[in-house]
């Protein structure tokens, strides 16, 4: 159990601090190499994701399901500013998956839904909010991986 929570662990640093993408994200390269406005704010423009506007998007008459309706795919969405480093996985079929992360309607690992939660309300831990993950990173890994 040990030896396996520290092969987790040093996977997680790899990709911390290793990764191409992390490492951009680490020295906060990410501002300019994501085109356009940072939309993740209270006060950016929701249309930048979604179909509806602000208003119906917080109006309770609303159905969810309307709401969730994106402008574009729930890779594309994202990629429309992040570059293809952005995420691992994407459009594959995970073999497991224990803490049962969203996929796609075709059962593939999506940028939008799967590891990230844009609209994150009970983060545990400063990281988590930071990078709008669904779960804390400790557990976020071992959903898909054993190691
Ligand atoms: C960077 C893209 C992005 C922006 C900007 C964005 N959202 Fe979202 N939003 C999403 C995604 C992705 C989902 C989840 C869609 C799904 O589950 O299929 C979502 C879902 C929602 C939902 C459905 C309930 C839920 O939490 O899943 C609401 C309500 C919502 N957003 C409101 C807003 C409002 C209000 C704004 C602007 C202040 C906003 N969003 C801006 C990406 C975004
Ligand atoms: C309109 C362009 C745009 C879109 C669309 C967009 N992003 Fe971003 N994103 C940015 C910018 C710009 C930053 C850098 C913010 C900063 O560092 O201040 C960023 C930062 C991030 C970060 C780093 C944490 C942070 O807030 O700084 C994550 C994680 C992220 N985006 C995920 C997503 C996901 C997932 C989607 C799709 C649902 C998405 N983004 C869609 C522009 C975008
Ligand atoms: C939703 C499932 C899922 C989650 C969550 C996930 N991964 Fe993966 N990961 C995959 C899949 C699928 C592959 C295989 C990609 C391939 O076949 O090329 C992979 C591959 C990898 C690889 C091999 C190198 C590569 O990029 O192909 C590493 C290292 C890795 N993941 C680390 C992590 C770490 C660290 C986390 C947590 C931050 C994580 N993974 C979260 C599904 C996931």
């Amino acid at each position: 159990m040990a030896t396996e929570n520290t092969r987790i662990l040093s996977r997680m640093v790899a990709l911390l601090f290793l990764a191409p993408l992390s490492m951009a994200w680490a020295q906060g390269e990410i501002a300019s190499s994501a085109k356009g406005a940072n939309p993740h704010t209270e006060s950016a423009n929701c249309e930048v994701c979604h179909m509806l506007p602000e208003a119906k998007l917080k109006s309770l008459s609303v159905p969810v399901s309307n709401k969730q309706s994106l402008r574009a795919d729930l890779v594309a969405v994202c990629r429309k500013c992040h570059g293809v480093g952005f995420g691992h996985g994407v459009g594959k079929k995970p073999d497991m998956n224990r803490e049962s992360l969203p996929l796609g309607t075709d059962g593939t690992i999506t940028c939008a839904i799967t590891c990230h939660n844009m609209h994150l309300k009970d983060a545990t831990d400063w990281h988590q909010k930071r990078y709008h993950l669904r779960l804390p990173i400790g557990k976020l890994c071992i959903s898909c991986h054993n190691k």
